[in-house]
């Protein structure tokens, strides 16, 4: 399995230059699979001042912030809260989505007694054709989610409308981003080399900061030398490193045929890889004495929070994963089993923590080859945070294809950038809206 999972460092540099030829073409407006979408917003100056309220909707997690911007680089939030989305408000009808997350913000309000006038920062994790910062279009569900009526519609207006249908007259959504984006925005609200961001989560993602000079397809009007790209990296899928276990989880996938690099990488689809995996071991009578355990019998069953765990036991025995399998029901399991599933895991976690690094450095050396400069880039998401060892190898594959200079490429721990982040662009949309002499929120 090892062997399947191996990406060489050769393989990696070609990668990176189709992924940066990729990039371009994208900008081009010729066909790619980098979608390259323009986020109508370019970094902060960290002196943007102000109450936002910000949503953040991505996973089944879904979070209210009150951010209050004092305009000196620090980013206090006021109140917080979350919610469960359940997973028929993720696969059912956009109004039911839309109206779950009204009511939501309304019991934010009720709770913490926020009255007048709230601008809204609405971070939504999924590719957005923008024309400005103030709304955007889903251009196609990714991640599972498949609610309806939803594509091809203005997301920003969606959630304004089923607002008013709860009458929740005082919130408004003022600016809608991509959950990259918020990351790149909030850090960059602290920290001037920022100029990329990255998911690495249930999805992945990648955004950077772009001359405007630079994007040859039409773009709506932006008054911006800069702006940040949402790629959608996910996406990539130019001479990728595909075995068979990933051509099978492709096909049994809700976008078959989309998001290739993402299904590699995410942490919505490797523990499922590595089930792929322990199936076919299994069926060759190489683990569990060809007697598959249940945990590893049904499709999406064995998460990748498993993953996690798993790797956690470095010891020479692996008694610890033994321990984690007899708790999942996998009984009984021998030495030899444990040790193997763990070089499973540790090929399937190692392939993606070398492609995430490969296409953050391709990103990184388009504008700069040389690495001339640093660049710090703001990373979120449960698999760059929690996953054991995950930052470590890929800040070790950044060396190795880029030597000393590899570590001009800095990757930021950034938590809850997605949610901070949203608030900064609302900021950023009230002064923009404020120099070009409307009040924010105009027209409200
Ligand atoms: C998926 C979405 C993308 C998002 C990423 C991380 O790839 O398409 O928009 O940024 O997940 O949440």
């Amino acid at each position: 399995m090892r062997r399947t999972f191996a990406v060489s460092t050769a393989r990696l540099r070609i990668m990176m230059e189709a992924f940066r030829g990729e990039m371009r073409r994208g900008l081009n407006g010729k066909p790619s699979s980098l979608r390259m979408l323009p986020a109508y917003v370019d970094r902060p100056t960290g002196r943007e001042r102000g109450t936002f309220l910000a949503l953040d909707l991505g996973g089944t997690n879904v979070r209210v912030l009150q951010v209050d911007l004092p305009g000196d680089g620090r980013l206090p939030v006021c109140a917080e809260d979350r919610f469960v989305l359940s997973r028929d408000k993720v696969t059912a009808d956009g109004s039911v989505l839309f109206g779950a997350l009204a009511r939501f913000i309304g019991r934010f309000l009720r709770e913490r007694r926020l009255s007048g006038r709230l601008p809204l920062g609405f971070t939504f994790s999924f590719p957005l054709r923008q024309a400005s910062i103030a709304g955007g279009e889903l251009i196609a569900w990714t991640k599972g989610w498949t609610a309806e009526g939803v594509v091809g519609r203005d997301v920003a207006a969606l959630l304004n409308r089923a607002l008013a249908a709860e009458r929740i007259s005082g919130v408004r959504v003022v600016s809608l981003n991509n959950d990259t984006t918020g990351t790149l925005m909030a850090r960059a609200y602290l920290d001037p080399d920022c100029d990329a961001g990255c998911i690495l989560g249930t999805g992945t993602n990648i955004c950077y900061r772009e001359r405007t000079s630079e994007i040859r397809k039409p773009v709506g009007p932006h008054g911006r030398d800069h702006m940040i790209i949402n790629m959608e990296s996910g996406n990539f899928n130019a001479v990728l490193p595909r075995n068979r276990f990933d051509v099978l989880l492709d096909r049994s996938s809700a976008n078959p045929g989309l998001q290739a690099e993402e299904k590699m990488v995410s942490g919505k689809y490797l523990g499922e890889l590595a089930r792929l995996a322990v199936v076919e071991l299994c069926g060759r009578g190489r683990l569990f004495g060809g007697r598959l355990p249940e945990i590893f019998s049904r499709r999406e069953a064995f998460g990748s929070e498993r993953l996690s765990e798993i790797e956690k036991d470095d010891s020479a025995s692996a008694d610890g994963v033994r321990e984690f399998l007899w708790d999942w029901g996998a009984r009984p399991a021998a030495a030899g089993d444990a040790r193997l599933l763990r070089d499973v895991v540790r090929a399937v976690s190692g392939r993606a923590a070398r492609l995430a690094a490969a296409t953050l450095g391709a990103t990184v050396t388009k504008n700069d080859p040389a690495l001339e400069a640093k660049h710090s880039i703001a990373v979120d998401g449960s698999v760059f945070h929690k996953y054991p060892g995950f930052k470590a190898r890929m800040e070790e594959t950044l060396r190795e294809l880029f030597g000393g200079r590899g570590s001009r490429i800095a990757l930021a721990p950034m938590r809850d950038g997605s949610g901070l982040g949203a608030a900064v662009i609302a900021a950023v949309a009230a002064e923009s809206a404020k120099t070009g002499g409307k009040k924010p929120g105009a027209g409200w």
